[in-house]
């Protein structure tokens, strides 16, 4: 490894370093799009390969509305636009949006690459400021967006803003087991073993405590379904999967 490659990996990890309470948006941008190349990949070995049937539940949460048009927030390389589409099978056009330029190129390269160019369409833009008008979407879903956005309420009432009357929400994300054991099992797991795996596959370890950080931090199943409800929606509940790894947060917005 030349002197010119040990510079540049230190200066991507010093980049990385963020502060998880601030959740800098300009940082967390960075961050993202620093560990594209490696980030579905390692999405799916960290997972054992959950992560896909998790985001096929979410689309599956949708099915309950006639939706015609879906809004992905936190998008990145779009894959819960993907299997939004694919449940939907064209009938609703979902729009993906995300601030990492670089993650939107290869969630449209793979939009392409799966003939659904048609049916998704990406956009550059921050969830706290959605550039949509009022009562646009028949449902907005985010998966593994929450835990990265600076200010969560106003993202929420953003989101709940761009929503029609009758339309329903729908976020997945990270959580904590609540058995004792198997938390202090997967707490081990994520604040050793991730860092150490993602850097074993070319990616940036900063970044994989980053996530262990931000996981431990969020807030537990009923205070974000609290924090749900005081952006607007209605009837919010949650479901735990995987033994309390991640939780699905479900919510509506009532009639106009
Ligand atoms: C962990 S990734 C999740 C990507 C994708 N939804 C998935 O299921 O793999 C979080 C994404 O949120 C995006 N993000 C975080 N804060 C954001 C904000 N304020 N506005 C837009 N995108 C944001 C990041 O760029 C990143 O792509």
């Amino acid at each position: 490894m030349s002197e010119n490659t040990v510079y540049c990996l230190m200066q991507k990890n010093v980049m990385s370093i963020i502060d998880h309470k601030k959740r800098d948006a300009q940082k967390v941008e960075q961050m993202f799009s620093g560990i594209g190349p490696r980030y579905d990949l390692l999405n799916h070995v960290l997972s054992l390969g959950l992560d896909i049937g998790w985001r096929k539940k979410v689309a599956r949460e949708t099915g309950g509305m006639n939706c015609q048009s879906i809004l992905d927030v936190c998008t990145g390389t779009g894959d819960m636009a993907l299997e939004l589409s694919r449940f939907w099978k064209g009938k609703a056009h979902i729009e993906g949006l995300d601030f990492s330029r670089e993650l939107l190129e290869r969630a449209r390269k793979k939009t392409r690459e799966s003939n659904l160019e048609s049916a998704i369409t990406f956009r550059e833009g921050n969830v706290e400021m959605l550039p949509y008008p009022h009562e646009q979407f028949d449902a907005v879903t985010i998966a593994f967006g929450l835990r990265n956005i600076k200010n969560r309420l106003k993202a929420l009432k953003e989101f709940y803003r761009v929503a029609k009357p009758e339309s329903c929400f729908v976020c997945l994300e990270f959580s904590q087991p609540g058995n004792t054991f198997f938390s202090a099992v997967y707490s081990l797991y994520l604040m050793k073993l991730v860092p150490l795996v993602a850097q074993l596959f070319g990616s940036d370890p900063a970044a994989y405590r980053y996530l262990g950080d931000t996981i431990k931090d969020f807030p537990s199943p009923s205070d974000l379904a609290n924090l749900i409800t005081s952006a607007g929606w209605k009837a919010v509940s949650y479901e735990t999967l995987a033994g309390g790894i991640v939780t699905i947060h479900k919510g509506i917005k009532s009639g106009g």
